[in-house]
C-alpha cells in the first residue's frame, strides 16, 4: 500500500452508494447470482505498478461471468494479432447481449467480442490455438492478480450449462456459417467454465493493469503492442456494457466491462484501472450501483479519456 491517493475518494463513493434508491435485482437466471444480497458493494482501484486501494466488499469473491471476455480477447489478439477481426466485428449491437438477430443477415460474423457471440468466436479461436482456452485465461487472471487461489466455480459452470440453450444455438449457427472450428459441445465447455471464474474487486482491478500499461503484464513483459492494447479499450469503450454502452460512455467516458455477476471492470489509460462490484442489475444488464460508482469516480477525480 502506498500513499492514499484513492482511498478518500472510494470512501465517499461507497458511503453515497448506500444511499442510491434503487439497486437494480442479482442476475435470476441461475441460482447462485440470484442468491447475491444486492446490498453488497466494493470497489478497487490499482495503479500502474500495482498499489490497489478498495473500499468494502473489494476482497469478496463474486461471479466474473462476460468480464472475462475482455481477457480472452486480449490473449487471443495477442497470439493471432488482426486475423481475429475477420471472424468478429468491432461494431456496437445495439442489442442485447445473448441476441441472435443480427447473425444471419451478418452471415454468422458477430458484430463485436463482447456480445455472447462474438465472445464464442473469441474463446473457439484462443481454444484452438492452446488447447485449453479456459486454462489460459486462469492462469493469466492467477499471474497479473498475484491470487493463486483464483478458480471456475463448478456449480456455477453446471448451472450455465443447464440454461444454456441460447449460446448453445448461438454457437451452432456460426458453425453453420464456418466461423467455428471445435466441436460446439467442448466450445461451450470451456465458455461456461470462463463465465464461472470467481474473483475480487481487488483480482481483476490488478489483473486489466496491463489496459491501463499500454499492453504490458504485470512482471514489466509485453502481452499486447501499444496498439492493440487503445483498440480493446476502444471496442470496451464502444461495445463493453452492450445496448448501454453509449449511456455508459456518456456517465463514465472510460472504456468498461460488466458482467451480469455485478462487476464491471474500468481503464484509465496510462494512470490506472478499476472494478467495482454489486450484484443488482439494470434491465440491460448492468450493475446499478456499479456504473453510479464509476460515474461518481470520474466525476470526483476527473479522470476520463475525455
Ligand atoms: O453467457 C451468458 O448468458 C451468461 N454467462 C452471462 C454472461 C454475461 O455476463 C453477459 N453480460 N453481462
Amino acid at each position: 500500500m502506498g500513499t492514499p491517493t484513492f482511498q478518500p475518494v472510494l470512501e465517499r463513493i461507497a458511503e453515497e452508494s448506500e444511499r442510491i434508491p434503487g439497486r437494480g435485482r442479482p442476475a435470476s437466471y441461475i441460482p447462485a447470482l440470484a442468491a447475491r444480497d444486492p446490498r453488497s458493494f466494493g470497489m478497487a482501484v490499482a495503479e500502474l505498478d500495482g498499489t490497489v486501494y478498495g473500499v468494502g466488499d473489494w476482497r469478496e469473491p463474486f461471479s466474473t461471468q462476460s468480464i472475462t471476455k475482455v481477457f480472452t480477447l486480449a490473449l487471443d489478439l495477442a497470439r493471432e494479432g488482426d486475423a481475429l477481426w475477420e471472424h468478429v466485428g468491432r461494431e456496437p449491437s445495439g442489442n442485447p447481449f445473448n441476441s441472435l438477430v443480427q447473425l444471419e443477415y451478418e452471415g454468422g460474423i458477430p458484430r463485436n467480442p463482447f456480445i455472447n457471440a462474438g465472445a464464442l468466436v473469441v474463446t473457439d479461436r484462443l481454444h484452438t490455438r492452446t488447447g485449453d482456452a479456459a486454462g489460459e485465461l486462469l492462469a493469466f487472471l492467477r499471474s497479473e492478480s498475484g491470487n493463486p487461489d483464483l478458480d471456475f466455480d463448478p456449480q456455477i459452470a453446471a448451472s450455465e450449462s443447464a440454461h444454456g440453450n441460447r449460446n448453445a444455438a448461438l454457437a451452432h449457427f456460426m458453425a453453420s456459417y464456418g466461423n467455428i472450428d471445435n466441436p460446439v459441445p467442448a466450445l461451450l465447455d470451456q465458455y461456461f467454465r470462463q463465465c464461472s471464474l470467481t474473483a475480487s474487486c481487488a483480482d481483476l482491478a490488478l489483473a486489466a493493469g496491463f489496459l491501463a500499461r499500454h499492453g504490458v503484464r504485470a512482471d514489466g513483459t509485453r502481452l499486447l503492442t501499444r496498439s492493440q492494447a487503445k483498440q480493446v479499450n476502444a471496442v470496451m469503450l464502444t461495445c463493453g456494457t452492450y445496448d448501454a454502452a453509449g449511456e455508459f460512455a456518456y456517465r463514465v467516458g472510460l472504456p468498461g466491462k460488466s458482467g451480469v455477476g455485478g462487476g464491471i471492470i474500468a481503464v484509465v489509460p496510462g494512470r490506472c484501472t478499476l472494478c467495482v462490484w454489486s450484484p443488482g442489475l439494470d434491465e440491460r444488464g448492468n450493475s446499478v450501483a456499479g456504473v453510479a460508482a464509476l460515474d461518481r469516480f470520474t466525476t470526483l477525480t476527473g479522470l476520463s479519456v475525455f
